[in-house]
């Protein structure tokens, strides 16, 4: 009896990065085809090559578009509930709306409710793996970690630390976020689908000693992401200024402290001064794309043209909830329109790559996730290409894939997302 499940619709690889090796890496099939087997993919082609196998089941997702799920690099789900929150840019927020509304998960039954209801949202918007900020509270990690292992989703996640510049309640110390990050990496890390992240919430809410401790932890397991916030807004790298006197940057807070590598996550990189930008380059560090909260919190507009020019490593996300969405659809639309502000037209090849493959790069997961690559997770999508009728109008003008898809990438919803499979089981 055959293990092997057949998807049928249009199909979307790529043989490489669109943005150093040109749009022709990206490959469209009308008529292709998915298979998959024990939660894996086992094989990608052409449907008239692959309809003739012995399978247990075959789904037709007619003229949908399968692709990977969307991977959301950078994320704070315990900012769910207070997402779209009026009238501050981010010191002000964070200290209105933020910070009281993370207080609130020092109840575990709390994290519990918002760590579901996040992760369903996502999963109904197309995205199957996130890597999310916590709060200080240990248990905000458990409560992620353990929504996600029941809907069997690959998650990254960490306590977000934090010890001065922050209300009581929410403040640990250097020596409490190294052991609480410690005992929750040794709980978490590599079980099932699911990795830790130390996470340094930014250095104006980390005293030198804290960024130090912190540093430390990941010299001793430098295999874990490390993530942070970086020069988001000109209020913010002025106080970063008044408060670390002797750094060269805002970067060097960081590099100072151990906490600059290949395997840092940087959000936001907005306002970067040229000595930050050649380092982060130079040791391979990712760079995280908030596009909506760029505009949402009126920060300023990510160089996407001269950032990838530089061979930086790019991913894309939503900044929940200083972002004002949770689809991917919509981080995408906001990347096309920040870069067309400054001069340049993303092509949709590139933005779905940004989605998808460069954000499973930046978080180190290309070999598991972000393809449709045979012998990688059967994390998949069904896009609806005609979900709405403004969209499904302008779809049937269409002279090929892209003018077919672009639509959707600027005008699409949940309601675009037509099917979300996780290691091959249906859960949208
Ligand atoms: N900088 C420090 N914390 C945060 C946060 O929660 N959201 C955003 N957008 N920026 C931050
Ligand atoms: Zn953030």
């Amino acid at each position: 009896m055959s293990k092997q499940h057949l998807h049928l619709g249009q199909t979307l690889t790529f043989s490489g990065d669109p943005f150093h090796d040109g749009l022709d890496t990206a490959r469209h099939s009308r008529d292709g085809a998915l298979v998959v087997e024990d939660g894996m993919i086992a094989a990608v082609g052409e449907a008239e090559d692959l309809r003739t196998g012995d399978y247990a089941s075959v789904t037709d997702h007619g003229a949908s578009l399968l692709l990977p799920g969307f991977v959301d690099a950078h994320a704070h789900y315990p900012q769910t509930a207070m997402i779209a929150s009026w009238g501050k840019r981010l010191i002000d927020w964070l200290n209105t709306y933020t910070f009281p509304e993370e207080m609130r998960f020092g109840d575990p039954a709390y994290a519990a409710e918002i760590a579901g209801r996040y992760l369903d949202l996502l999963l109904a918007n197309g995205t199957t793996t996130v890597c999310s900020y916590c709060t200080i509270h240990p248990s905000s990690v458990d409560a992620l970690f353990e929504a996600a292992r029941a809907r069997g989703m690959r998650v990254l996640g960490g306590k977000t630390c934090m010890d001065r510049n922050a209300p009581e309640g929410l403040r640990d110390t250097a020596q409490r976020a190294y052991d609480d990050s410690k005992a929750l990496l040794t709980r978490w890390h590599g079980q099932d689908r699911l990795s830790y992240v130390i996470t340094p919430r930014f250095s104006p809410t980390s005293s030198p000693a804290q960024l130090q401790a912190l540093g430390t932890l990941w010299a001793e397991h430098p295999d874990c992401l490390m993530q942070t916030h970086l020069s988001e807004q000109v209020d913010e790298i002025a106080w970063v200024k008044s408060l670390f006197p002797e750094a060269r940057d805002y970067l060097d807070t960081y590099e100072q402290a151990g906490l600059l590598g290949a395997n840092g996550l940087y959000g936001h990189a907005i306002h970067l001064e040229p000595r930050e930008a050649h380092r982060l380059q130079e040791v391979g560090a990712a760079l995280i794309h908030c596009p909506t909260s760029n505009t949402f919190i009126g920060s300023g507009l990510f160089d996407m043209d001269g950032l990838t020019r530089d061979n930086q490593r790019i991913g894309l996300a939503t900044d929940t909830g200083g972002g004002s969405s949770f689809s991917m659809m919509r981080s995408m639309a906001a990347a096309y329109e920040i870069a067309q502000l400054r001069g340049r037209a993303l092509h949709p090849a590139e933005l779905i790559w940004l989605a998808t493959e460069g954000s499973a790069r930046a978080l180190r997961l290309d070999h598991r996730i972000g393809t449709l690559a045979p012998g990688t997770e059967a994390d998949f999508i069904a896009l609806d290409l005609a979900s709405t009728p403004a969209i499904a109008q302008r779809n049937a003008r269409a002279g090929d894939i892209w003018e077919s898809l672009f639509p959707t990438i600027m005008m699409g919803d949940d309601r675009a997302i037509a099917a979300t499979y996780v290691a091959g089981q249906r859960v949208v």
